[in-house]
């Protein structure tokens, strides 16, 4: 079994028109390819909720920060392909640059409140790329539901308000973060770890882990951050970008448990940049 694969607008859009004629609901579930556990179980979700699921493989330029990024970015799409065969997936749209950005393209879609701070203050123009090119994959492939990841929770609240703000009628929905069994979160830049910062990974999520527990316990939070901070210094990540607690649903900053929060985190471990976050709710 193979997953039918297009890559234009017009193609996608056909065989969309297709699905509509059987009142087929569709979902769609936005990557940029080497997909590994974590997006495949956005897939099985999708799957679970409507008819028809498309996967879309686009590397969007608009969202990363270096072009060294960029270009070191994994393309894996024969192997995504086989991945995806056996869920079931009915459609892989992966397509050019030019299908997404046409000569001329001029617009950009710029959230603003959930988009700041986080990794909006430190990858300058990043949520505008998302924010941009995911409008385009749920206008241009027109689901009624799409399956995101909480890893980057911060990401699915961008997502979530801009679809609310242009009325574009889909329903999104935010699905737990894979780990691997020693916790650290699923990611495609996993592989980029060296065996040694590969051992020392997880550290991130159990000290996160930890540090929820203790604030849920009625830790104060300022403590129980900078004692989070240390210790993952300590436990060997090369320098840590932010530990913040912030609102569940409007990503604001607390400074005490007073409502449903994520405590969320990137950090670099040598050459890569790691983020995760764990939800804090009082015991
Ligand atoms: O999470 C990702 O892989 C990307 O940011 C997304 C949502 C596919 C947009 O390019």
């Amino acid at each position: 079994m193979s997953v039918p694969i297009v890559g234009t607008v017009a193609e996608l859009r056909a065989t969309v028109a297709g699905w509509r004629r059987e009142a087929a609901s569709i979902a769609v579930v936005p990557t940029m390819g080497a997909l590994h556990e974590g997006h495949l179980s956005l897939v099985r979700a999708a799957l679970k909720k409507a008819d028809r699921v498309i996967v879309t493989l686009f590397v969007n330029p608009k969202q990363f920060n270096s072009a060294a990024d960029l270009q070191a970015y994994p393309r894996t799409e024969v192997a995504d392909a086989a991945r995806l065969a056996p869920l079931g997936a009915h459609l892989l749209y992966a397509p050019d640059a030019s299908e997404i950005y046409p000569e001329g393209f001029a617009t950009t879609v710029s959230v603003t409140g959930v988009s700041e701070g986080l990794c909006g203050a430190f990858r300058p123009g990043h949520f505008d790329g998302v924010a941009t090119v995911v409008a385009k994959l749920f206008l241009q492939t027109g689901a009624d539901l799409a399956c995101f990841g909480e890893k980057d929770f911060q990401q699915l609240r961008v997502v979530r308000r801009m679809a609310r703000d242009l009325d574009i009628p889909i329903i999104i929905f935010g699905c737990p973060t894979v780990r691997e069994t020693d916790g650290l979160a699923m990611s495609s830049r996993n592989v980029r770890l060296s065996p040694p910062e590969r051992e020392i990974a997880p550290r991130l999520a159990a000290i996160l882990f930890e540090t929820a527990e203790r604030i849920a316990g009625g830790g104060r939070v300022d403590e129980a951050l900078a004692r989070a901070r240390s210790l993952i210094v300590d436990a060997g990540y090369t320098r840590v970008e932010y530990l913040e607690l912030r609102g569940e649903e409007d990503l604001a900053p607390m400074s005490k448990l007073d409502r449903p929060a994520r405590l969320l985190a990137a950090a670099w471990l040598g050459q890569t940049r790691l983020i995760d976050n764990v939800r804090v709710m009082r015991e």
